[in-house]
């Protein structure tokens, strides 16, 4: 497979192996059906985009029980609600009723502050069950995937979008260029597009290959997204760090003249220049990093059951079925992970089929050690379980390091 921006030859980051749906939990009927696909993380040292080399069809990975809610952390909340207040205050601020899409809008936590602020909007959802979710909270929803075609037939409808919004989703979308057709389709003249995607350099630093699974087909950095905007007569005006999914980057693209850039773009250009983050070394480096880090979590894990311990894996994030297929973790090491959401509660894990419980069985059966898989909301959990901690719970994280705190 080429490079999916310049179509020429990839190199070979990390080879994760033999993986399943990361977001595909399963119950014990569909264990021999799994469907698995070689997780291999490649980069272009043409265009710098770093890629999988191969990825399962969309129809595998999306479809009607997608069960990731973006409204289920408090703080995902808050990101959505500032970022909402933002796009006010800035691109849409002067535009005679204006109008606002977003790609992937999930269950409407961004959307909604538009729908209650009554200002022209529209959510693109191929999930059918978040999007009725979404419909539900009075956000305008149509289910389908966004193209050129959709883009003309929603600017035939509504007229030109003032802002095209997508959190998390850009980095999904193996169509990427028809997708940037759809953006030069839709955009109104003097309209903008901002997308948050985890930022790769973030993500390499901290050595969060869990950040690397079947949905997660491009890792941007500034260079790459600006190699891939300016095929599509796109630049890259601002550039702002984000916290969210363990280091994101807000990228904000306009026409070319159509706005000033601002001094982000060259601040966050400089450190990815002098970070190296264009180098063959500097990748060679990320795929011996995570390869350590799997033998350091295995140990520990086996270190852990040796002393007899009791270890709970804590939230069944997508990000965990990397872990735990890559680290070879089975319910010798890992009985079991507790999560919130219903949808995953009573099935299993994907690939490693670990149980699912109820997030209540933390608390009625606390572990000794609580292998925190949700590391991102690392904050938000801790603060929220402070008397796991106060009895002497401890946490087991992998992110930067594997570390018992
Ligand atoms: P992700 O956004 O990193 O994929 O994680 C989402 C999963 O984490 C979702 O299944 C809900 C679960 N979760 C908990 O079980 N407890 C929590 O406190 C939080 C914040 C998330
Ligand atoms: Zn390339």
């Amino acid at each position: 497979m080429p490079c999916r921006i310049c179509q020429r030859s990839l190199e070979l980051v990390c080879d994760f192996g033999r993986m399943p749906i990361a977001n595909r939990f399963v119950t014990a009927d569909e264990f021999a059906g799994e469907y698995f696909f070689p997780l291999r993380l490649t980069w272009c040292p043409h265009c710098t985009m770093v890629q999988l080399a191969e990825q399962p069809p969309a129809e595998a990975m999306f479809h009607g029980a997608y069960p990731f809610f973006t409204g289920s952390s408090r703080r995902m909340q808050e990101h959505f609600a500032t970022l909402a207040a933002t796009l006010q205050t800035t691109w849409l601020c002067g535009r005679g009723n204006p109008f606002v899409v977003e790609l992937g809008s999930n269950d409407g936590t961004l959307l909604q502050h538009f729908a209650q602020a009554k200002i022209r909007h529209l959510g693109i959802e191929p999930s059918a069950n978040v999007a009725a979710l979404a419909t539900q909270r009075g956000v305008a929803t149509t289910t389908e995937f966004f193209s050129d075609a959709a883009a003309r037939h929603i600017l035939a409808q509504h007229g030109p979008a003032d802002v095209i919004t997508m959190s998390n989703v850009l980095c999904h979308i193996a169509p990427i260029h028809e997708v940037f057709a759809g953006f030069a389709t839709l955009l109104a003249p003097e309209g903008v597009v901002v997308i948050e995607d985890p930022y790769w350099p973030a993500v390499a630093d901290q050595t969060a290959y869990d950040q690397i699974y079947d949905e997660h087909l491009f890792y941007f950095s500034l260079a790459s997204l600006t190699a891939l905007a300016q095929q599509h007569g796109f630049v890259v005006i601002a550039a702002e760090p984000q916290w969210t999914h363990g280091g994101s980057m807000r990228y904000t693209l306009a026409r070319p003249g159509t706005h000033a850039m601002q001094p982000t773009v060259a601040t966050v250009h400089t450190h990815e220049q002098e970070y190296g983050i264009a180098t063959a070394a500097w990748h060679r480096d990320f795929g011996a990093r995570c390869a350590a880090s799997r033998e350091q979590l295995r140990s520990t894990l086996e270190q852990l059951a040796y002393s007899k311990s009791s270890v709970m894996g804590y939230a069944a994030t997508s990000k965990s079925t990397t872990v735990l297929n890559y680290c070879g973790i089975t319910t010798d090491w890992l009985p079991a992970i507790c999560d919130t959401t219903p949808l995953k509660q009573g099935k299993f894990s994907p690939g490693a089929h670990i149980p699912i419980i109820p997030a209540e069985r933390f608390h009625s059966e606390p572990p000794d050690v609580a292998l925190l898989f949700g590391w991102n909301h690392a904050e938000e959990i801790l603060a929220k379980e402070q008397s796991f901690t106060a009895a002497g719970g401890r946490w087991l994280l992998y992110v930067p390091t594997v570390h018992l705190r």
